[in-house]
């Protein structure tokens, strides 16, 4: 695990180095929302995705020069979700990647503009990628706007967590499938299908690397919200407890702690047997899979 460990900072410290030619900062007063994009961007964060992205594409041999774009434009959504999960109105949170959220570091409509900042940049910078093929760049833009959207991404998972209460004819142990399936789950499907979809996957490889990401991404909002009670704020780089004191329905709050992990655990093990098609070319995946439930950040 130390090794993984390793291999996910240097990748993470490959990736942040790329960030600054993306951004080409505006001269006016107008840059107050690029400033903003690129400190929320810039700010630490384990690169989970991008590194799903990238080594999933290598199982297909494509090199990282060419998913990189794709993993960029994935991890500006995702600290979009970030920017917009932190704002007063959501989960109103004061810290971010160890330093302060994005409208605590300049203000509220910054921080909003910020986010659809990314979330529009994304969409561009990966239209704009020089190596992929158009018909292969119109599947993966389709696919991000679904799994970021509000009708069964993203946005649709976040909803939720804010208004668990207002779905009756739902039991708590379905909507909080959902509510992870959706709001955590969908973009790190994307992750590993984006790499998939690079490397032209057939149909099984296909739904053997869907079957993984669904899985791990369960386990991954599992063990955030494990880690929101017992992890180490300093480590985890944002306030915990919070749950709890917002009242979220979470695995931990309706199974408890013990169990929850349990249930990340079966999902980790499941994800990885589901990486048999591809032999000893899903280490990497596989040893993702273990630091989900093993992390303690
Ligand atoms: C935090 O995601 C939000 C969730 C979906 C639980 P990460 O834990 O991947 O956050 P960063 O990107 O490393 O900051
Ligand atoms: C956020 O889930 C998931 C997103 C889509 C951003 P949380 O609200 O649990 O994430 P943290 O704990 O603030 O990182
Ligand atoms: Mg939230
Ligand atoms: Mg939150
Ligand atoms: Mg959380």
């Amino acid at each position: 695990m130390t090794d993984f460990n390793e291999m996910l900072k240097k990748f993470s410290n490959d990736f942040n180095s790329r960030l600054p030619e993306l951004f080409d900062f505006p001269q006016g007063s107008e840059q107050q929302a690029a400033k903003a994009m690129y400190y929320s961007l810039s700010n630490g964060g384990k690169r989970l995705r991008p590194f799903l992205v990238v080594n999933t594409a290598q199982m297909f041999d494509i090199p990282a020069d060419v998913s990189f774009p794709v993993a960029a434009s994935l991890e500006m959504l995702h600290t979009y979700s970030l920017i917009h999960d932190d704002l007063p109105a959501m989960d109103n949170d004061d810290f971010r990647r160890g330093k302060p959220t994005c409208h605590k570091q300049f203000d509220e409509a910054t921080a909003i503009l910020a986010g659809d900042g990314l979330l529009t940049y994304a969409f561009e910078t990966l239209a704009k990628a020089e190596k992929i093929p158009a018909d292969t760049k119109i599947r993966l833009l389709s696919l991000l706007a679904e799994r970021a959207g509000a009708f069964h991404g993203m946005i649709a998972g976040q909803m939720l967590d804010l208004q668990t209460d207002k779905s009756p004819h739902l039991s708590s142990e379905q909507i909080i499938k959902h509510i992870e399936e959706m709001k955590t789950g969908c973009l790190i499907a994307y992750a590993c299908q984006s790499g998939a979809i690079l490397g032209a996957a057939d149909e099984r490889q296909y739904q053997a690397i869907t079957t993984y990401a669904r899985k791990i991404g369960i386990a991954f909002q599992i063990s955030d919200d494990i880690l929101d009670v017992v992890g180490d704020a300093a480590l985890m780089g944002k306030t915990l407890g919070k749950d709890a004191i917002q009242g979220k329905l979470t695995f931990v709050s309706l199974y408890g702690l013990d169990k929850a992990g349990e249930i990340a655990a079966q999902l980790i093990a499941e994800a990885k047997e589901s990486l048999a098609v591809f032999g000893s070319k899903a280490e990497n995946l596989k040893d993702l899979a273990d630091f989900i439930i093993s992390r303690n950040h």
